[in-house]
């Protein structure tokens, strides 16, 4: 996969793309010293622990731990695969990528394109059936539900017909291959090798992504049979957990508000009303993938989902999944039980409107639902309640806005304050302390802590150290080139970086600390972000280096001093080496005083 453009195009792209520029479209940042900070926009926090800094094209956050150089800034903001991020960066910088030669990638974009050929046509199918007179039932379905001419058509929705192969055979004439039909999943090849139509005798949904391409259908039949709906399978085309329905239109409402309610029928019927700042996550639960999309659209998400029982847990799901990757949520109750598309039919756009002005945060909706399921009137229910309040109020990382809550909870419930400050203290976990910067090389001691949790930490630490230090100064290269080697590095993987640092300087072409990260895996992208944001710090990178290379060479010394020592110190008798033993002691013991005084 990274070797599927040039590097040196890849590079042309990344500094194209100045770090600071590409972050500021995400996050809001200010200048502090020689970095830039600002919230983080991977984990949730109020105070700013997210650091760009433009001199290393990095950023890195304090906070999560994660960092990188532009391209794994897009890959996680955007969610998106290292090529489609050289793409969009691309893209950004007008920079023309040369045609992938990988025909595998290549055939995969001609099946999408053809697959959304397919659905498109399709969708032209079922819309001009709500025309014909012989399925005019359909449409007066859809009258007797509201739903306008024009609402019909900005939504595309139509009809499949009550036979077995109709759309099967419309999109042969209009010569489709059997084959890709197939995968579009609108057609089904059954037992005997006759294809039929999946939809049939149902209302379609058009489902389209953030382009307006048609990815896929959902399907709802126009009386009470089951299942009520049905949906596209997953096809190259579409991937359920990276699409929300009407995102397309939503997108456009150019508000900092966005609802997410349930079904298609509550989509189309709030967007009939004005309210298009809308989407559905469409049955399934809310994922990641599309919290972080909705995350870019909007600073606000208020989901209105049903209130029935699952309708609430599906909530709460969401609400905490929102909440953990940084998205302000609220939640809009609907009275009566009844979905947003009803609500509004019978109440009308203002006292919907009104609703969501109401919208209850995501502390103020769980402290409602424990209340509606435990009996506060008894004691018993009373300490079952404030208890699990607590575990609610703990998650709180605002201390102004939890004091706010045990406050107006100890006067509603007649209890002391601090006895529940006391409850939440016990219930929270101690924070681990951010690492403070250090401006020398790590003592002997503070270097112990784990780094990749294999091999020999510390050994793999300095190694890292040493190959960041390269990278920031090319210069140093020269004079250390022919102490890297292969017997220098405990860790494999690094000796592997460090080859490629090396032939790349040999070659005399540059490697700076953003480029490095691009011949890294995500994680060791973010393992060696933190090294030079937070070790690299030295007024001399020379004598750094040096010194680097000599704990290196020191440590291993002193480690096969003590391998020998406990040799020789074994019970057991070790047969004739003892004098061998004793000699390359003797030796090591000179060479490690011999490097501790220079
Ligand atoms: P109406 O009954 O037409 O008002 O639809 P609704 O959108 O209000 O449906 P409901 O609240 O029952 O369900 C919400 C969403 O869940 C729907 O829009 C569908 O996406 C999905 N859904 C509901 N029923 C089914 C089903 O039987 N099968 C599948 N696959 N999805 C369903
Ligand atoms: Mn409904």
């Amino acid at each position: 996969m990274y070797n599927y453009y040039a590097s040196d195009i890849i590079e042309e792209v990344r500094v194209s793309n100045d770090i600071v520029d590409v972050v500021s479209e995400y996050v809001r940042l200010e200048k502090r010293g020689k970095n830039y900070f600002g919230l983080c926009p991977f984990h949730k926090e109020n105070t700013p622990s997210f650091s760009v800094e433009a001199g290393k094209q990095i950023f890195y956050c304090f906070g999560c731990g994660k960092g990188g150089n532009v391209f794994q800034f897009i890959m996680n903001v955007e969610n998106l695969e290292y090529i489609e991020a050289v793409r969009l960066l691309a893209d950004r910088a007008r920079i023309q990528l040369p045609e992938g030669e990988n025909d595998q990638e290549k055939e995969k974009a001609l099946l999408k394109q053809e697959i959304i050929k397919i659905n498109t046509e399709a969708a032209r199918f079922f819309y001009n059936n709500l025309n014909s007179k012989q399925f005019e039932n359909a449409r007066l379905y859809l009258k007797e539900r509201k739903v306008s001419d024009h609402t019909i058509r900005r939504f595309g929705m139509g009809y499949s017909p009550e036979e077995w192969d109709m759309l099967y055979k419309h999109l042969t004439v209009k010569g489709f291959k059997d084959e890709n039909i197939l995968k579009s999943g609108l057609v089904i090849s059954g037992k005997n090798g006759s294809c039929y139509d999946r939809f049939r005798g149902r209302i379609m949904f058009p489902i389209f992504d953030i382009r307006g391409n048609v990815i896929g259908f959902g399907g709802r039949v126009t009386d009470s049979s089951v299942p009520k709906y049905m949906n596209s399978p997953e096809t190259i085309a579409y991937n359920k957990s990276k699409s929300l329905y009407a995102l397309n239109f939503a997108k456009n409402a150019g508000q900092k508000r966005m609802l997410i309610v349930e079904g298609y029928m509550d989509v189309i019927s709030l967007h009939q009303c004005g309210i298009i700042n809308t989407v559905a996550s469409l049955g399934t639960a809310l994922t990641e993938s599309q919290g972080r999309i909705l995350k870019k659209y909007a600073e606000e998400i208020v989901i209105a989902y049903d209130s029935d029982a699952a309708g609430q847990a599906a909530a709460i799901r969401g609400l905490d999944l929102l909440n953990d990757i940084g998205c302000n949520v609220k939640v809009l109750i609907i009275p009566q039980g009844k979905d947003p598309d009803e609500f509004i039919k019978k109440n009308g756009t203002e006292e919907f409107n009104r609703l969501v002005d109401k919208s209850l945060s995501l502390v103020e909706y769980k402290i409602k639902v424990l209340k509606k399921q435990i009996d506060t009137e008894s004691t018993e229910g009373k300490i079952k309640f404030l208890n699990k309040v607590s575990e609610v109020l703990v998650r709180i990382d605002n201390s102004i806005e939890r004091e706010m809550y045990i406050k107006k909870l100890a006067d509603e419930y007649k209890i002391s304050e601090e006895a529940l400050q006391s409850e939440i203290y016990k219930k929270s976990k101690p924070k681990a302390n951010l690492k403070t910067v250090t401006a020398s090389i790590p003592s002997e001691k503070t270097s112990r802590k784990n780094i990749s949790g294999k091999h020999d930490n510390k050994l793999v630490y300095y190694e890292r150290i040493l190959i960041a230090l390269m990278c920031i100064d090319n210069s140093i290269y020269k004079d250390i080139k022919n102490k890297i080697t292969a017997e220098l590095f405990s860790e494999p993987e690094n000796w592997q970086i460090a080859k490629e640092v090396s032939e790349r300087l040999q070659s005399n072409k540059s490697m700076v600390p953003a480029e490095l990260l691009d011949i890294l895996d995500k994680e060791a992208a973010s393992v060696f972000t933190k090294i030079f944001q937070e070790e690299c710090n030295y007024e001399d990178n020379y004598k750094a280096v040096l010194d680097i290379i000599k704990r290196i060479e020191l440590y291993k010394l002193e480690k096969r001093k003590q391998e020998i020592f406990d040799l020789l110190n074994r019970k057991e008798k070790i047969e004739g080496d003892v004098e061998k033993l004793n000699q390359e002691l003797s030796s090591l013991i000179i060479a490690i005083r011999k490097m501790k005084e220079s």
